[in-house]
């Protein structure tokens, strides 16, 4: 089981459009764990509130902390298709209750880890801005894969800049740690090049500008005509082959194999310096 964190230094890129968008195509099952510290949107937003708020993280560090959930993690999450191939763990509806999962996420972190069973699956964890209170950084540090989603533009690039190297200095590197790579919203062939070498990091795959898609992540519009061969689901096809690419070199690497994970305490990335 591979965990792919995605995360943002400000301005909404489309992290949660990402996540789910990838999901969408991921090749086999897949669990969205909604980790962002500042609360879930996906059941507000993607599902128009059609489904009631209950289990999702918050029982699930509930549970984990009384005993180690290994499958009993999917008794938490919500199916997404029919076949069962994507499921939610839904966010924390009231964000003051972040509490729990800064004490539960060693425990949590064993779970996605276990839950995959005899089944391939994969968890993408949305895990919001980076600097937030309670950004979860036991997770990243635990992760195959960091995205850090931004859009290309120059005041995106600057904020993104001192939070990379903080993540940089905070996290253990591959092979231990995860792989740091972007994740970009828009922008060409060259514009990733000139990105990657700006930050310094590669970029792991771009993600087409196509605002009427991404509300169909964002807010449960239902797709237009066209949807499924349109430029986002074009690109994150695109971008799920390039990430399986990247999991499977590391997987072969022997990388981040238990035993090996990070130290749980990982300093602090600066705080964001602006309102959510
Ligand atoms: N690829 C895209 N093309 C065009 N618009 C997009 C794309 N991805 C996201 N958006 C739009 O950007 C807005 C923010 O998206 P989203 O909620 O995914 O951002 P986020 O990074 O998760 O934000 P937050 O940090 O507030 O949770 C939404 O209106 C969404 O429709
Ligand atoms: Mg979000």
């Amino acid at each position: 089981m591979s965990v792919v964190a995605l995360v943002s230094a400000k301005h909404s890129p489309g992290v949660t459009v990402a996540t789910l968008a990838m999901a969408s195509v991921w090749p086999w099952r897949v669990l969205v764990a909604e980790c962002d510290p500042a609360g879930g949107d996906i059941i507000a937003g993607y599902l128009r509130a059609q489904l009631p708020q209950r289990g999702g993280l918050l029982t699930a560090a509930l549970a984990a902390r009384r005993e180690p959930l290994g499958e009993g993690l999917w008794q938490h999450a919500t199916g997404l298709t029919s076949d069962g191939r994507v499921s939610l763990l839904s966010g924390l509806a009231d964000p003051s209750k972040g509490w729990v999962l800064q004490q539960a996420w060693p425990a949590l972190i064993d779970a996605f880890q276990e839950a995959a069973g005899e089944q391939p699956t994969d968890v993408l964890a949305d895990c919001g801005r980076l600097g937030a209170i309670g950004t979860p950084v036991q997770l990243l540090s635990r992760a195959d894969v960091v995205l850090l989603v931004t859009r290309p533009s120059p005041i995106d690039l600057a904020r993104v800049r001192p939070r990379l190297q903080a993540m940089q200095e905070g996290l253990p590197p591959p092979p231990v740690g995860p792989e740091l790579a972007v994740l970009l919203i828009g922008g060409s062939a060259r514009v990733a090049r000139e990105v990657s070498a700006v930050l310094g990091v590669p970029v792991a795959a771009t993600l087409a500008e196509d605002s009427d898609s991404a509300a169909v992540f964002a807010f449960g519009e239902p797709p237009r005509h066209g949807f499924a061969s349109g430029a986002l689901m074009t690109s994150t096809r695109q971008a799920v082959e390039q990430l399986q690419r990247l999991l499977t070199r590391r997987a072969l690497a022997g990388a981040g194999k238990p035993g090996e994970a990070a130290p749980a305490e990982v300093p602090p990335v600066p705080a964001s310096g602006g309102a959510r």
